[in-house]
């Protein structure tokens, strides 16, 4: 049948109006239309060739879906190769690319580079011939690709025909970009497949990935693909002289350019521009990984030329990723300082916000399950600032059934105690106080820069000082001497007598770093020195019940339950004592906190009737009194029970004051109340 000429005239209009709409919206950003008005466009052309089909042409915008599905990707091979770039994390390797660029060329003068965001997606080709669209295959390993015209036709910011408008396409023409899905587009996306049961995509470059090598475009179709284009290969027909022209040139005719794209000399300016592009990057609608600076003048690049995989024209600066993908090779368990046994994922190393990781925390049992992560999975890692690395979640799509559940031993895999598990708590501990990685890890906190201060104890000397028996506990520390360091292995006489001098200088300190090496759960530095403040010494805070504790601004119910429980259990209060009498001075209490015995000495003579004379010390230690063993000039007291010895005498002859039982025990009294009135009156 043949076509009336103005039906034939009106069809051609109304494409190139679809194709400049779509161009005003996709590459502009500036929508022409109403999307009523471009749906009655559309409507109107597909009225019109569903009379005339012989009218339909490959280029029309009603073809971009349709093509039926295939049954495999035929290979393409690319007629120059698509090659990755080097990447760069620092300004000195970027000032360094800088350097030898000059050099290579022989230049003195600054470089005019091309800034392009780099786009975290998947590189594409499109080949338009004669200004058709005719081609488009994936980067594949950069020699050959696959052959996915079909599917990239669907994507509505690649134009079907380029536009003629500003400058006649060229006879041939091989464009480069990268394939992307917004994140906006994405999150839609997911939430729809998670509605129909499908598995949620683990990010947009996976989706993109995922809807790109569809066999069938109609799925293609339906996922909110985009495309912005950086690059040609093989031009016939047109000729360019820098990238910036190249850029400029593939917009006129149509093509999505990323907007933010940009031309500097000198390097100074691409560093402010990574940086710039670094703080805008959270606002922008699609995910970036950092910028790509390219050598502006194509002349130049020729003569730079490329290594086996790489152009030594350009280079990826990249932004420090806090969130990539890894496999996990095996879950161990570490014992940590309060006894919990914490799952730790062991896996392949990589790059994470500026740092090479190999572990990651898993926290507890519960957040296994409730995140299904398995050995061999691949998961997703995160590490922000300091932090320690997280597994984020699993990526079951990856998995190949070879992934092994992880099951919780029921004893410690270090010294054998059986685990516990305390109601309302997630962790399993290891009940055992010298389980050797808990007391080296509460050995290296104790002794850490925010607490103790001992410098030099990190976790190899921590480990040595226990094998050899030296230490059992933090107060063990104290007792020790030279003799026992210099029979380590390993330990000079030097590095041992820097060691002591550390640990006696360590005595001095405060009572917020005290606490905090101590280490009670949730008790770090800022709840040490709230504690501190508040309570002003160690003894009221021994005493403080979980009403007063929760009185104190900052201190919840959590915190407060944990230092009560941790301070009710006597082994710690045991420990406190000895690191008290080993000297452990607090230079942070204010007159008024003091306890009424501190700086008095006590000497016990004789048998005492109502209590034991260690529940006797127990009450002066309480007090902030010392228990002196002989009498002499730093005793204060001395308490006289049945059948003194000879101290009473001595005491007599140096003048010093006695008391019996009873007066010992009502100057407790008062001392309490003392002690009792000082904390209230805090
Ligand atoms: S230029 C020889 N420009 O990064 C030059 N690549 O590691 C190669 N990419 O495979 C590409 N944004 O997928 C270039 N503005 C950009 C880019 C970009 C993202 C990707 C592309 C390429 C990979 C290279």
């Amino acid at each position: 049948m043949d076509i009336p000429p103005e039906i034939l005239r009106r069809i051609e209009r109304l494409r190139e109006e679809i194709n400049y709409h779509n161009y005003l919206y996709y590459v502009l950003d500036q929508p022409g239309i109403s999307d009523a008005d471009y749906d009655a466009l559309m409507h109107e052309l597909q009225g019109l060739e569903s009379q005339y089909p012989e009218a339909i042409t490959p280029d029309s915008p009603t073809q971009r879906v349709g093509a039926p599905p295939s049954e495999r990707f035929v290979s393409v091979p690319h007629s120059v190769p698509m090659l990755s770039l080097d990447d760069a994390f620092s300004q000195d390797e970027v000032l360094d690319f800088d350097q030898r660029t000059k050099r290579l060329l022989q230049i003195d003068g600054d470089v005019e580079y091309v800034l392009e965001p780099k786009m975290d997606g998947l590189a594409v080709e499109l080949l338009y011939e004669g200004g058709r669209l005719v081609l488009g295959s994936t980067r594949g390993d950069g020699y050959t690709g696959e052959d996915v015209t079909a599917n990239l036709r669907t994507i509505r910011s690649i134009p079907l025909r380029l536009m003629e408008r500003y400058i006649s396409p060229p006879a041939r023409l091989e464009v480069r970009g990268e394939v992307f899905i917004n994140r906006d587009a994405f999150r839609q996306l997911n939430r729809k497949r998670i509605e129909e049961g499908a598995p949620a995509f683990a990010n947009p470059r996976n989706a993109a990935a995922g809807s790109l090598r569809q066999l069938d475009p109609n799925v293609t179709a339906s996922r909110p693909l985009n495309m912005f284009c950086y690059g040609i290969g093989k031009v016939e027909g047109y000729s360019f002289k820098t990238q910036w022209d190249v850029l400029t040139t593939l917009k006129k005719w149509g093509l999505n350019i990323n907007p933010m794209v940009k031309k500097v000399r000198g390097i100074h300016g691409a560093i402010r521009y990574h940086q710039d592009i670094a703080s805008r990057r959270e606002g922008l609608d699609y995910e970036i990984d950092g910028i790509v600076i390219k050598v502006n003048d194509l002349g130049y690049q020729e003569r730079l030329g490329s290594k086996a995989r790489s152009p030594r024209w350009a280079i990826a600066y990249k932004f420090e990723a806090v969130q990539v993908i890894t496999q996990i090779s095996d879950i161990q368990l570490s014992v940590g300082r309060t006894g919990a046994v914490t799952p730790v994922a062991l896996m392949e190393p990589v790059r994470v916000a500026g740092v090479v990781v190999s572990r990651a925390t898993l926290h507890n049992e519960d957040e296994i399950i409730r995140k299904d992560i398995r050995v061999g999975d691949w998961v997703m890692i995160r590490r922000a600032g300091d932090v320690i690395p997280e597994v984020v979640r699993s990526l079951p799509e990856r998995r190949t059934g070879k992934e092994r559940v992880f099951v919780m031993p029921e004893t410690c895999p270090v010294c054998g105690s059986r685990l516990v598990r305390r109601p309302g708590e997630a962790v399993w501990r290891c009940p055992n106080p010298e389980c050797f990685p808990r007391l080296v890890r509460q050995l290296t906190h104790f002794a850490s820069k925010g607490a103790m201060d001992i410098e030099g104890l990190g976790p190899k000397l921590a480990e040595h000082l226990i094998s050899a028996g030296l230490v059992r506990d933090v107060a063990d520390l104290y007792s020790i001497e030279l003799s026992d360091l210099l029979s380590l292995e390993r330990l000079a006489e030097k590095s041992a007598r820097n060691f002591l001098s550390a640990i006696e200088a360590s005595k001095e300190t405060t009572l917020a770093r005290f606490l905090y090496a101590l280490g009670p759960r949730h008790v770090g530095e800022v709840t040490a020195q709230v504690l501190a403040d508040h309570f002003g010494s160690i003894q009221a805070i021994i005493e403080a019940d979980e009403e007063r504790l929760l009185a104190v601004e900052g201190i919840g119910p959590e915190v407060a339950s944990s230092i009560r429980s941790w301070f009710s259990d006597s082994q710690n209060i045991r420990l406190i004592r000895r690191l008290i009498n080993a000297g452990i001075k607090f230079t942070d209490l204010k007159e008024t906190k003091k306890l009424p015995l501190e700086g008095k000495g006590f000497v016990f003579t004789g048998g005492l009737s109502s209590l034991t004379r260690g529940q006797a010390k127990d009450l002066v230690r309480d007090l902030g009194g010392q228990i002196v063993s002989t009498v002499g000039h730093k005793t204060d007291y001395v308490i006289v029970g049945k059948n003194p010895g000879s101290k009473l005498e001595k005491a007599y002859k140096l003048g010093i004051p006695t008391l019996s039982e009873e007066e010992f025990l009502s100057l407790i009294d008062h001392c309490k109340t003392i002690a009792r009135e000082r904390k209230e009156g805090s």
